[in-house]
């Protein structure tokens, strides 16, 4: 099938490359993000391949079901940024890679927890310029603290079985218990009482309505003093502004996201010559006690091939007629 490729990177060429050729599809690869300014480009293309910030509206999906669209396949996890009920109006069926490597992500989670708690980054520069001062380095332990996991799914899954690897006690919220965390000595608790006993919380649960926002001034309350909090999930997860006030007054003592509410004019570009007008991202770049990435958690040789390879096996099934394995909505 032929396949319109919205805000390709060289990344996404490697991988999809690789594979294209057994698959017997066509991808016409371009930089441009899917917007509603965007949708010609997808003109004489059966399929529409989209990430994480492109849009995909009911304004967006409608001209691209005019101009021949016929199946949305998302390369990416989450699906917030669909509107599925205009999918279904138009009847374009929308696939996406429920699973790749869930472990890439929860390393990332811990790479930007030890960064934190460690201070590898200062150290790193520090060194290269030969400073071997450990002034201002002190960090600490993982080994005995408490990990609270807001959602057990593949990826919160993954980051608690790391986390007792590091002799962590580990607590989770979910909406569902899981028997596997239940055997690993696991223990499901409130959201609430999950925020007051940890010394660390991961985020690790979809975007949606009930969890826009979940923490916010009153959940970071709850919280204990000095809290390191960690976001890999969806960058509004998180109100921004009440994080920052927590920032100011120490009650939030590290923060690591790899997502903003705000990424959308922000993330997978280069602004290194522009001025940000973001004035919370902003903000958080000036805590030292914050770590920032451009949402790459995902971004492993591993999960880039499985991405490309569900992808691709999604739109052979279409094309075949056949059940949709990984159909969401
Ligand atoms: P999953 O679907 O396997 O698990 C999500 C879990 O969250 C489920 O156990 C579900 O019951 C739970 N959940 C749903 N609503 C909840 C609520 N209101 N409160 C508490 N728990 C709730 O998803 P997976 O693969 O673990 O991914 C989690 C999220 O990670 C994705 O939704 C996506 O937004 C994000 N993600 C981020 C990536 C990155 O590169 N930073 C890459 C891949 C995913």
């Amino acid at each position: 099938m032929r396949i319109a490729f919205y805000s390709a990177k060289s990344y996404d060429r490697d991988s999809f490359n690789l594979y294209e050729s057994q698959f017997g599809h066509q991808i016409t690869y371009f930089e441009a993000k899917l917007d509603k300014h965007s949708t010609s480009l997808a003109e004489e293309h059966e399929v529409v391949c989209a990430f994480v910030n492109d849009i995909l509206d009911k304004q967006v999906l409608k001209k691209l079901k005019s101009r021949g669209v016929k199946l949305i396949a998302l390369r990416c996890a989450g699906y917030n940024q669909v509107d599925l009920d205009a999918a279904k109006e138009f009847d374009l069926p929308v696939v996406r890679v429920p699973v790749y490597s869930p472990e890439a992500v929860a390393e990332h989670a811990f790479a930007l927890l030890l960064t934190l708690s460690r201070k590898t980054h200062k150290a790193y520069n520090r060194v290269r310029e030969s400073n071997f001062s450990l002034e201002g380095l002190t960090g600490f332990n993982l080994h005995g603290k408490t990990f609270g996991v807001v959602g057990t799914g593949a990826i919160g899954r993954a980051f608690c079985k790391i986390a007792l690897g590091f002799g962590g006690k580990v607590l989770a919220y979910d909406l569902f218990e899981n028997e596997e965390m239940n055997s690993l000595g696991i223990q499901y608790h409130g959201i609430k009482e999950l925020f007051s006993k940890s010394d660390i919380i991961s985020l690790h649960c979809p975007l949606t309505p009930e969890t826009k926002h979940l923490i916010n001034g009153e959940a970071i309350q709850h919280m204990k003093d000095g809290v390191a909090l960690v976001n890999t999930s969806r960058g509004a997860l998180i109100e921004t502004k009440s994080v920052i006030k927590a920032l100011k007054n120490r009650k939030i003592g590290y923060l690591g996201i790899d997502v903003y509410e705000q990424e959308e004019d922000l993330f997978f570009k280069n602004l290194s010559e522009q001025i940000i007008p973001d004035e919370q991202i902003s903000r958080l770049m000036t805590f030292p006690n914050v770590l920032i990435t451009g949402h790459q958690a995902f971004l492993t040789k591993e999960a880039l091939g499985q991405i490309a390879l569900t992808t691709l096996n999604n739109i052979s099934e279409f094309e075949d007629g056949k059940n949709l394995t990984n159909q969401i909505g």
